[in-house]
């Protein structure tokens, strides 16, 4: 064992957060407090500091497409990204935002709601083949859907063609329902964690919801930065 002692002055967070040259990356970021909590009163928003909001909104910067949970979109009232004066010019040569891409079964959104009336670049639906028609028609008049699976969404296929469009850099904001199943796909290249001084106790979700991972993924440490009392880790996926 051995301390990780801080390194004086700031780092060059775009630097540190820069995906991999090539390959399609699936970087997650999640917030959970000390006792493993992924919501504080329902949402996630009063687990992070004002670093966590930087990074949150940097690594949206950074990204080609934000993939969220339905859940998360009504929770917490998702509206479209916008540009952050955070991004220097991180989005050079890319449109002025990445879309989301909203993961949903039942399509139970609401289409006139800003996150789709409102984006300045059309946002995406994922949703399975099975998914209520009337709703499907709804959705492709508000957004650029892309179906995958049948009954429930297939993850790889839907990564597949997103990179297809061009959305390599993909960044999973959750939730936890979500999470599970990107990595039970064998999706996950990064978990971006940041850790919240909070005990918070009680029954709320982990960054993960889903059924127990057979072979449990093992990642790697690529950095650990410090912010008042905020940790954030990027760990990688040992491929
Ligand atoms: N700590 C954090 O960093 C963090 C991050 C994000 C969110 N959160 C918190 O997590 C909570 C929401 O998480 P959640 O787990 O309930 O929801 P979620 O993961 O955001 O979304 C779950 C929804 O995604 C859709 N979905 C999931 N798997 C699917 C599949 N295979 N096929 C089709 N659709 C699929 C379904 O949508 P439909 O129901 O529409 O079919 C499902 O209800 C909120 O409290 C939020 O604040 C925390």
């Amino acid at each position: 064992m051995r301390t990780l002692s801080p390194e004086p002055g700031e780092v060059d967070l775009a630097e540190r957060y820069a995906y991999p040259a090539g390959a399609t990356w699936v970087r997650a970021n999640m917030v959970a407090s000390l006792d493993g909590a992924a919501q504080r009163d329902e949402r996630s928003g009063g687990l992070g500091n004002a670093a966590d909001r930087r990074l949150f909104l940097l690594l949206r910067g950074l990204a080609d497409v934000v993939v969220v949970g339905a859940g998360t979109v009504r929770a917490e009232g998702y509206g479209p990204v916008r540009p952050s004066a955070g991004w220097g010019g991180v989005r050079e040569g890319r449109p002025p935002v990445p879309p989301i891409a909203i993961v949903s079964r039942t399509l139970d959104l609401d289409f006139d709601a800003p996150i789709f009336t409102a984006a300045e670049v059309p946002t995406i639906v994922l949703a399975p083949a099975a998914a209520d028609p009337v709703r499907l028609k709804a959705a492709r008049e508000r957004a650029d859907v892309i179906v995958a699976g049948h009954d429930s969404l297939d993850f790889t296929a839907a990564v597949g063609e997103l990179a297809a469009r061009g959305h390599r850099r993909l960044l999973c904001e959750g939730g936890p329902g979500v999470l599970a199943e990107v990595v039970a796909a064998g999706l996950l290249d990064e978990l971006c964690l940041t850790l919240s001084p909070m005990l918070l106790a009680g029954n709320p979700a982990r960054i993960l919801n889903g059924p127990p991972a057979p072979v449990p993924p093992e990642m790697t440490l690529a950095h650990a930065l410090q912010d008042e009392e905020f940790l954030f880790l990027r760990y990688t996926l040992n491929r």
